[in-house]
């Protein structure tokens, strides 16, 4: 039911924040939970499914009517007595909330964050980068020696956000997940720089 309202309401999102995105948040929250034990898994896949709907959806402008419906939702389908803390916790999970409310220590915010952050590096996080990165229009690299202005290269995302990940994971589950995604970033970024300068000066 979850799923199928989840669906509903991300039909249309862009690529790096499809169904798909959930699917893996939502696998990857209940392996960190089957190592960890810290939350009811039940209330864990929701809050999965459903990190997204809002902030996606409604961008900004509208996300206090988004998270009334997902209240709506909740008690719908007889969540109401979980529904506070499902909303806390989502209103917490997004990287760039800077108003973070309610408890920060919930298990459920810990492992969703966690799974979040996950799919933003490794491969994915890299196939999602240059993804993104693309609908804007950025470019995918500017040697940044020109010119003092911090350029919006979807490679100087990697340094602002991507590489940073790792050492803010929740919990010893997704940290040793994030170690490996993170050593295949930079084993990216050095094959890049590589090719790059290849292109450049016509050396390896
Ligand atoms: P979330 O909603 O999970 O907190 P965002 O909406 O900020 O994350 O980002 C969704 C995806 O787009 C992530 O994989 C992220 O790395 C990527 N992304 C966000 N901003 C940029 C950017 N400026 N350049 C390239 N990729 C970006
Ligand atoms: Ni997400």
């Amino acid at each position: 039911m979850t799923e199928n309202y989840v669906r509903q309401n991300m039909t249309g999102y862009d690529s790096g924040h499809d169904w798909w995105h959930i699917e893996r948040v939502r696998k990857l929250s209940l392996y960190i939970n089957s190592h960890e034990n810290i939350a009811d898994p039940y209330v864990l896949e929701i809050v999965a499914l459903l990190h997204d709907t809002v902030d996606s959806k409604f961008a900004g402008s509208n996300a206090a009517n988004g998270y009334k419906l997902m209240g709506e939702f909740l008690e719908r389908i007889g969540l109401a007595e979980i529904k506070i803390e499902v909303i806390a916790v989502i209103k917490n999970i997004s990287f760039s909330n800077r108003n973070p409310t309610g408890n920060l220590s919930d298990p459920i915010l810990l492992i969703v964050q966690d799974a979040d952050r996950l799919d933003a590096i490794g491969a994915i996080g890299i196939a999602r980068a240059f993804n993104y990165g693309g609908f804007k229009n950025n470019p995918i690299f500017l040697p940044d020696d020109q010119s003092d202005i911090k350029v919006p290269s979807t490679i100087n995302h990697f340094y602002d956000k991507l590489l940073r990940l790792k050492d803010m994971m929740n919990t010893t589950t997704g940290r040793r997940i994030a170690e490996e995604r993170h050593l295949f970033l930079k084993v990216f970024l050095e094959q890049f720089y590589k090719e790059w300068e290849f292109g450049i000066n016509g050396k390896i």
